[in-house]
């Protein structure tokens, strides 16, 4: 591990990757996944149709799932999916008008055992990520999408 430098796709190096298709988004996903540590959390952020599911199905793909599960849980707020290499979690914020609604969703229980925690629209409680939170923020251009991360 000492000399290993994951490269996650390239997706925090300097400008971040451009994507410019659904495709492209979710391989970045994919490659994201393959390299990731088993207790993360992600904020994803960006505005509606920037991709951010779309990624998710991509880190599905990675940790050994069918991305076909994946779907923004705009409504359920969350969506577990089980059984691949890390448990993925996959939250969406969209909804919520208030962090204290975090508590009813178990939200704290959730970042208690390894997983890769996937929100999006997690900047809108940036209070409530956990402090190594990684930031992938999404944006249109014009047929693509951007993808920077930092930590
Ligand atoms: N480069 C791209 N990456 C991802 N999605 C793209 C791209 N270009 C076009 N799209 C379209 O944009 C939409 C992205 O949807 P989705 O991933 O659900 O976004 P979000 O979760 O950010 O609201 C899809 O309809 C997809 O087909
Ligand atoms: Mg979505």
């Amino acid at each position: 591990m000492a000399n290993r430098n994951p490269n996650f796709g390239g997706i925090f190096e300097s400008g971040g990757r451009l994507c410019a298709s659904e495709e492209e988004t979710q391989a970045l996903g994919r490659a994201f996944a393959e390299e990731v540590p088993a207790d993360t959390t992600l904020s994803l952020e960006g505005p509606l149709g920037a991709g951010k599911t779309c990624f998710v199905r991509g880190l599905a793909v990675g940790l050994g799932l069918d991305p076909a599960m994946v779907s923004s849980p705009t409504f359920t707020l969350v969506h577990e999916y089980p059984g691949g290499r890390i448990p993925l979690v996959h939250f969406d914020f969209y909804r919520l008008d208030s962090e204290n609604e975090l508590t009813g969703l178990g939200f704290e229980d959730y970042l208690q055992s390894p997983a890769i925690r996937a929100i999006e629209w997690g900047d809108k409680f940036p209070g409530a990520l956990p402090p190594q939170t990684w930031r992938i923020r999404f944006s249109i251009e014009s047929g693509s999408r951007k993808i920077r991360g930092t930590r």
